[in-house]
């Protein structure tokens, strides 16, 4: 086997091992959404090597602005971003993934720590309709996979039920 595909098997399979524990997060805490949320992203950012900063951001009410939700890392000044600025609001537009390999070749990029390399961010739907996002700091270049896209995708589900 080559160490690339080492290495990627790896992370599927921590990715893998974690899902029980966000499944019993949110089940222990179906009522009370915040507490859950705060809780994962403690748990990704102890966990896993590569996420630096974790947090959620929410559509704010009818606004086409997001709003910080709880999150895990040094505290952020950019508690409001409006949609189309920074990766985020462009997530709030595109309702894409949106993976960030070096923040510095980004033009509309709002950086939040001169320590951060890459971001990956994933639009979280309730009902089909896109209300927030997942949002990753990483202070490793170009470490985010598909397997993390697939991850924050499953994670946001869990979060949409309980939603
Ligand atoms: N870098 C983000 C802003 C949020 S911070 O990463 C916490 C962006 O460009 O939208």
């Amino acid at each position: 086997m080559q160490l690339f595909d080492f290495y990627a098997l790896n992370r599927i399979q921590m990715f893998e091992g974690l899902k029980p524990q966000i499944v019993e997060i949110i089940e222990s805490n179906s009522k009370d959404v915040q507490t859950a949320m705060q809780s994962i992203c403690e748990v990704l950012r102890k966990e896993i090597s590569h996420y630096d900063w974790v947090g959620f951001y929410f559509k704010n009410g009818d606004k086409r602005e997001l709003k910080l939700g709880p999150y895990a890392g040094e505290p952020t000044d950019h508690t409001i971003i409006p949609f189309g600025k920074g990766i985020c609001g462009q997530v709030a537009e595109s309702n894409e993934n949106f993976v960030v390999p070096d923040v510095q070749a980004q033009d509309n990029y709002i950086a939040c720590s001169i320590t951060v390399k890459s971001e990956i961010v994933v639009p979280l739907f309730k009902n089909g309709e896109n209300v927030g996002q997942i949002d990753i700091d990483s202070n490793t270049p170009d470490p985010f996979t598909e397997a993390d896209e697939r991850f924050l995708e499953f994670i946001n589900q869990e979060v949409a039920k309980i939603l």
